[in-house]
């Protein structure tokens, strides 16, 4: 595993070539002890200048190859605009979409095949949460992977975005983050005839400029998945900074 932190932007369906002109000003002055992942809408991803401050990604890849599949990228299509990253298995995929663990491991072969570095997004409801399902849900979505394709978690990051966490201001504390990503570390480790101990493991939730130095504290937190403050550029750059 790399031991600098992999910082990562997920604009989800926001975005415009001003914020690409905006972000790409900011991380010309970023130092390289961070790694930075840019997750755009595709639609965006030709408009970034080749640039060693960032790599760039998707948000979704078809588990499909070329072919009739209006409105579907698959990871050709990806590859073309210079990204060399996708995320897979988003909750927001799951929930909006009804992607379930089996389509997601279908996703992430493509990518893997496709030389593309899967971003895999896993984590619990608050409902989960509360009745304290967090280990068994989490446990469920790598096992989904590990069953079919025990290679492709080594060749994978992965990103622990507890849901109820996504979007409300309300992030994980590092307790709690650092409990979730341990037990990730130890379920990876179990698969570690694969080399998946050594998966970076990025936390994604509310993550902002004041809340990401605690987190990024805790000792099997290795980055973050940003939605909301990536949308900031200075925010974002204050995040990046913060990881070093
Ligand atoms: O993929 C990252 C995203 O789900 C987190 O969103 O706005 O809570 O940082 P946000």
């Amino acid at each position: 595993m790399s031991a600098k932190k992999l910082i990562a932007a997920n604009w989800k369906m926001n975005g415009s070539r001003a914020l690409v002109e905006a972000v790409v000003q900011q991380l010309t002055n970023l130092s390289p002890e961070v790694d930075v992942l840019l997750c755009p809408p595709a639609t965006l991803l030709p408009l970034f200048p080749a640039s060693q401050h960032y790599a760039l990604g998707a948000q979704n890849v078809s588990e499909h190859e070329q072919g009739a599949y209006t409105g579907e990228l698959d990871v050709t299509l990806i590859t073309e605009t210079g990204a060399t990253y996708v995320l897979v298995g988003h909750s927001e995929r799951r929930q909006y979409h009804g992607e379930s663990d089996q389509l997601i491991c279908l996703k992430l072969q493509q990518a893997v095949n496709g030389g593309l570095t899967p971003v895999l997004c896993i984590g619990e409801t608050l409902t989960e949460r509360q009745q304290e399902n967090t280990e068994q849900v989490i446990a469920k979505q790598l096992a989904a992977v590990y069953a079919s394709h025990p290679e492709l978690l080594a060749k994978s990051v992965v990103a622990y975005e507890p849901v109820w966490a996504i979007g409300t201001g309300e992030s994980a504390t590092p307790e709690q983050a650092q409990a979730a990503h341990a037990f990730i570390r130890q379920q990876l480790a179990q698969y570690d005839a694969a080399g998946a101990a050594k998966v970076r493991i990025l936390y994604g939730g509310s993550v902002n400029a004041t809340n990401c130095s605690a987190l990024f504290a805790q000792p099997d937190i290795n980055g973050a998945l940003v939605g909301g403050a990536s949308l900031k550029p200075s925010e974002f750059m204050q995040i990046c900074q913060s990881a070093k």
